[in-house]
């Protein structure tokens, strides 16, 4: 049985580190984590120019003042109005490292993303000749689409025509939860690629149902049945280079998410490299969690490898049951539980 595992120190290839005091609180622990993470831009309002993203890294670098030894990757929310130029000149400056499109009304702060998706070809002719990734929340938004349907029908009626019209933009289809997504992805040529999360390798839809409506396992988009889990759990631990390590830590506020009308998104950030671990070790993968945390999401974008190393051993950790008090109590993934790895250090140390 394997005691301790080391690899390169990892990225996260999506999380939301909010702002204001709600980033105060949460970009910790992706920090003492990941090296680097490319931030999602649904703010209110939401990242769109250059400005506004070299104004949002500050905000993460100040709220990160103890631990400089990481890089927020700024993403621009794409509108139907979003200019070709702007995204080229944050693109070339280094200050955007790609774009994220939303469908309109698809999830948390998307009213300002995309109905029409040929309005914005123009923009992603210019990401295309770039090398700048599009990334992607699939879903539709159509309401008579069930919910469950949603990416499988997104496939067929989005990003299938922008692959098609794109041949050679790198795309990134982000948090994939259907066994469509992973077929999609394994299907296309080396420029599609997908994240997986902690949480969609864990459960399935029954979660959200256990016993009563449990908030703390509802995210857009929602988990799928069984048969789609394992063939996210097959595509992750499968060594195959298309598929890498994005959580979607999505932090809400405990009142947000136990609501009449409840706030998509699971806090998994604090314990996001031992739940990706309880997965690989589950699927007698645990030699290829390197590659998926550490090694295929920068190869795709084009990123040197991180130096240094993180160590992670069987010893068990216990999970907090909440984190912060008074209106900023937040519920972590696996709050209350404990899992069998724990990580020892973001440092170099083998
Ligand atoms: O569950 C989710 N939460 N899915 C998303 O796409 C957005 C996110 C958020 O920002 O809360
Ligand atoms: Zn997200």
């Amino acid at each position: 049985m394997i005691e301790k595992l080391t690899i390169r120190r990892p990225d996260d290839f999506h999380a939301h580190l909010r702002d204001g005091n709600l980033l105060k609180q949460v970009a910790g622990f992706t920090a003492r984590q990941f090296a680097r993470a490319i931030v999602m831009p649904n703010l209110v309002p939401p990242i769109t120019t250059v400005a506004h993203a070299e104004a949002y890294r500050s905000r993460i670098i100040s709220a990160l003042s103890g631990s400089a030894d990481f890089k927020p990757l700024m993403t621009a929310y794409l509108t139907e109005e979003s200019d070709p130029a702007e995204i080229e000149r944050g693109f070339k400056e280094g200050v955007f490292t790609a774009c994220k499109l939303y469908p309109a009304g698809a999830t948390t702060n998307s009213a300002h993303g995309v109905r029409d998706f040929e309005r914005i070809f123009h923009v992603l002719s210019t990401m295309e000749r770039m090398g700048m990734p599009l990334l992607v929340h699939g879903e539709v938004t159509d309401p008579e689409v069930d919910i469950f349907d949603r990416e499988a029908v997104f496939i067929d009626r989005v990003l299938s025509k922008i692959v098609a019209a794109f041949p050679a933009l790198k795309v990134v289809f982000e948090h994939i939860t259907t066994r469509d997504g992973v077929g999609f992805v394994e299907s296309s040529g080396l420029n599609v690629a997908a994240t997986i999360t902690p949480h969609h390798l864990e459960f399935n839809r029954n979660a959200m149902f256990a016993g009563g409506f449990r908030p703390h396992f509802y995210c857009l988009p929602v988990a799928k049945r069984e048969s789609h889990r394992l063939a996210l759990r097959r595509a992750a631990t499968s060594g195959s280079s298309k598929f890498f390590l994005g959580t979607d830590s999505a932090p809400h506020r405990v009142g947000d998410k136990e609501s009449a009308c409840g706030c998509a998104g699971i806090f998994n950030a604090p314990f996001a490299l031992e739940s990706y671990a309880k997965t690989f070790e589950e699927e007698n993968a645990l030699h290829h969690l390197e590659a998926f945390a550490s090694v295929n999401g920068a190869t795709f974008y084009g990123l040197t490898l991180n130096e240094g190393t993180l160590n992670l051993r069987r010893s068990p950790t216990e999970v907090p049951r909440s984190y912060g008090d008074g209106n900023d109590i937040l519920i972590p993934f696996h709050a209350g539980e404990t899992l069998a790895w724990r990580r020892e250090s973001d440092g170099s140390e083998a």
